[in-house]
């Protein structure tokens, strides 16, 4: 390090004065202190206050009222030499925005341990100097940090946290990153990684936390995850890694919370997890998985969180389950499986199903979650009332219009981004990503509501035409683990809708009806009525129907049942639905099979099945031949976010 000359007679000649903290005796070397000083205008923290000693836990240097998201914390050990010397050993200020840089001048802290600067809106890299300290724990989570991580980097053996998480870090990960030996959790995704994972990294063997999702690796899922035999928690979600999931996984037996999704790769079956007794959390979804779920799964005690949706897995479930205890929500939608849902799978007494796409925001430590996400500030912009609320989902939500005329409609998509916000705050970093399905067929891949609005608070509406063949229209909003998952706070992320607005590009048929000009639906209901969906029903399909059945897949259903049926929801239940207040009633019925719907053999065989293939089955059957390629399957989900059912009046 270079130094002038005059400086280091400087601290020379104050190397033995020190900051005598109050009352202790002890004192903080006046170099530390000087190093905070600069420290301070390097990350812009300016309320320190260096009339009172940065030891003394007062005056700015520790502010009692810790939250989730904000500290503010300088701790000293002032044992060294006796009691009589300080040292500062810990920094943390998170939630704070702070505006400037990683301070180099940290390494001016020898004894610093710990370096947490969580959600603020520091840019540039991160020093090379800090290799040369003995840190064990820094994290960076939620700021614009860029550049490819310094080599130095992985020279601090002692590092045990690196928590890189929500910034803008590229470049690949070097080799040398398998020097961290004493390592405990690598957390660094929503970053731009590429390249393939170092094998070095499975040198890593004290390894208990790994998350590398939202990312652009390159490569497969590696073997050598298997020497991880401590790891606990593993997430690759979006990664860019390919899949099938390797079979070393099976020797991770510590492992409570798994989540891999959204990875490409050659059909697999289930990997086996047969050893994972004490599962937790369970997600692999979209792993192009097939064949089976082996009962092993419904025996794992202590899972609470099952999401095995949009998969290829397929057979029976077993006649029984011991439904796990604490099982919040499993989500099985979008596979191929058949039979009858076992009842250990209801609760005792539950005869009707409810069903809501929603699963849970994970993580968040909210009990309820909440899937409507509301406006905070004033919107200036045109229908802003159509934005001010929308709706969240964290995972896939899927709008159905059912038993609609037949021929080509125009659905337009509102969306605004009203959660983060465009100021120079760590709200304005979060990054949402998605994908938006039409009859199938994607439409809209990693779409970005800011991006393409221009900014947040900002409406963006995005028309397209649907083909409806079959009388279905079917809108999916999916989140393929992209985008930032922790900010403003953790479970932020998934799909945004502020309304949808679905419009023929023919007049229909029956002229009694009014067919209004379109049909707005305002997500979140204030309801904005704008014209009726139901409107468009074709009134002489379905009077009646299973809904037990049509509904309990569909997360929002316009269902079409005769005018005069006591059974057609009103537009308010249609709301308290999609609010998740109602669950849907089920009246069971015979079909009515001389609607045209029922004559449909295609949809009847599928509803006599609980789950159902797709395309291959109704490319097989006759009937009428969707011009799109509608997912059938996703009429099949079996949700059961068993919460919602515990919790509902
Ligand atoms: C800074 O600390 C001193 C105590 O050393 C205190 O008297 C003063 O009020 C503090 N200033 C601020 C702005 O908090
Ligand atoms: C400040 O940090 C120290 C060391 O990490 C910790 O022991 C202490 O509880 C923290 N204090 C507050 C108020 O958060
Ligand atoms: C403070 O430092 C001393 C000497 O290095 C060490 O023995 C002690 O464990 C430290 N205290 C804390 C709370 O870290
Ligand atoms: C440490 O301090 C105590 C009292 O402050 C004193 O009695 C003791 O002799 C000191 N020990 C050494 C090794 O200086
Ligand atoms: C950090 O951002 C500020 C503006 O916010 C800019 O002036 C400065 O050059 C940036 N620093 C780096 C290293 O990118
Ligand atoms: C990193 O550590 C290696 C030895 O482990 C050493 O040769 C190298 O100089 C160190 N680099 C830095 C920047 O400290
Ligand atoms: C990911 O990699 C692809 C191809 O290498 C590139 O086009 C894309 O911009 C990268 N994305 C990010 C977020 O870095
Ligand atoms: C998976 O395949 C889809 C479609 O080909 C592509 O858009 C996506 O980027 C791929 N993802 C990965 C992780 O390779
Ligand atoms: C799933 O596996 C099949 C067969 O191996 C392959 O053809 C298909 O491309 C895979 N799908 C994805 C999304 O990777
Ligand atoms: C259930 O699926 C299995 C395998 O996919 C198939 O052999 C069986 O015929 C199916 N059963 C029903 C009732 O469709
Ligand atoms: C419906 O839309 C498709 C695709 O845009 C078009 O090819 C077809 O002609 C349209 N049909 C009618 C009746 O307008
Ligand atoms: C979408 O529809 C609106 C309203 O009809 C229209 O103003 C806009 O130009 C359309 N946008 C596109 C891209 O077609």
């Amino acid at each position: 390090m270079l130094m002038h000359r005059q400086e280091v007679v400087f601290l020379f000649l104050l190397a033995f004065c020190y900051f005598e903290a109050f009352g202790s005796g002890a004192t903080l070397p006046i170099e530390e202190e000087d190093a905070l000083k600069q420290i301070s205008k390097t990350l812009g923290k300016e309320n320190w206050n260096f009339s009172a000693d940065p030891c003394i836990r007062e005056w700015s240097w520790a502010d009692p009222s810790t939250t989730k998201l904000y500290e503010n914390n300088v701790t000293c050990n002032c044992s060294f030499q006796n009691n009589t010397v300080c040292h500062v050993v810990s920094i943390v200020l998170k939630g704070q925005n702070l505006q400037g840089e990683l301070p180099a001048e940290l390494v001016k802290l020898p004894y610093l341990q710990q370096i947490d600067l969580t959600r603020n809106y520091l840019n540039g890299t991160i020093p090379a100097a800090w290799g040369s300290m003995q840190l064990v724990k820094i994290s960076l989570l939620g700021n614009r940090l860029t550049g490819p991580i310094p080599v130095e980097l992985w020279n601090i053996s002692t590092l045990k946290y690196l928590i890189l998480e929500a910034n803008l870090f590229s470049g690949p990960l070097s080799p040398k990153i398998g020097n961290l030996v004493n390592i405990d959790e690598i957390q660094i995704s929503s970053n731009a990684f590429s390249g393939e994972l170092p094998t070095s990294l499975g040198n890593l063997s004290s390894l208990k936390d790994f998350r590398i999702s939202d990312s652009n690796f390159t490569g497969k899922i590696p073997d050598f995850i298997q020497k991880w035999t401590e790891l606990d928690k593993l997430t690759v979600q979006g990664s860019g890694l390919r899949g099938p999931i390797p079979p070393g996984i099976s020797s991770l037996v510590k492992l409570t919370d798994l989540r891999i999704s959204d990875i490409n790769g050659t059909a697999s079956g289930f990997p086996p997890l047969r050893n994972m007794k004490s599962m937790r959390t369970l997600i692999l979804r979209n792993c192009n998985l097939t064949g089976p779920i082996p009962d092993y799964i419904w025996t794992m005690k202590d899972l609470k969180n099952l999401d095995l949706s949009f998969n290829m897995l397929e057979g029976q479930f077993p006649p029984t389950i011991n439904k796990p205890k604490d099982a919040k929500y499993i989500y099985l939608t979008s596979n191929l499986l058949n039979g009858t849902v076992p009842e250990g799978l209801l609760k005792k007494g539950d005869k009707n199903w409810a069903f809501s796409t929603t699963g849970n925001f994970l993580d968040n430590d909210i009990e309820e979650d909440t899937f409507i996400a509301e406006n905070v500030s004033r919107l200036i912009m045109p229908d802003f009332d159509l934005y001010t609320t929308a709706r969240l989902s964290p995972l896939s939500l899927t709008y159905y219009g059912l038993c609609l005329w037949n021929g080509n409609y125009t659905v337009k998509l509102h969306f605004a981004e009203i959660v983060f916000t465009d100021d120079r705050t760590y709200s304005s970093l979060g990054k949402r990503i998605f994908d938006v399905y039409i009859q199938g067929k994607l439409v809209l891949k990693d779409f970005n509501i800011e991006d393409e609005a221009g900014g947040t608070h900002r409406a963006v509406v995005k028309n397209f035409t649907a083909i409806v063949a079959t009388n279905t229209l079917e809108i999916r909003f999916y989140w393929a683990g992209k985008g930032t998952q922790s900010i403003p706070y953790r479970g932020t992320y998934g799909p945004l809708i502020s309304a949808i607005s679905v419009d023929p590009d023919f007049t229909p048929p029956g002229g009694g009806n009014k067919i209004s000009a379109g049909a707005v639906i305002g997500i979140a209901y204030v309801l904005q009525e704008r014209g009726s969906l139901l409107e468009l029903v074709d009134p002489k399909l379905g009077s009646e129907f299973n809904k037990e059945e049509a509904i309990g897949m569909i997360n929002i259903a316009l269902l079409c049942t005769s005018t005069s049926s006591p059974l057609r929801p009103t537009m308010s239940s249609v709301v308290s639905m999609l609010e998740g207040r109602t669950v849907v009633q089920s009246h069971i019925s015979e079909p009515n099979l001389s609607t045209n719907y029922w004559n449909n053999k295609s949809i009847r065989s599928r509803h006599q099945r609980l789950h159902s293939q797709e395309q291959s089955q109704s490319n097989s059957m006759d009937g009428p031949q969707t011009g799109a390629s509608t997912s059938a399957s996703d009429l099949y989900p079996i949700i059961m976010d068993l919460d919602f059912l515990n919790h509902r009046e």
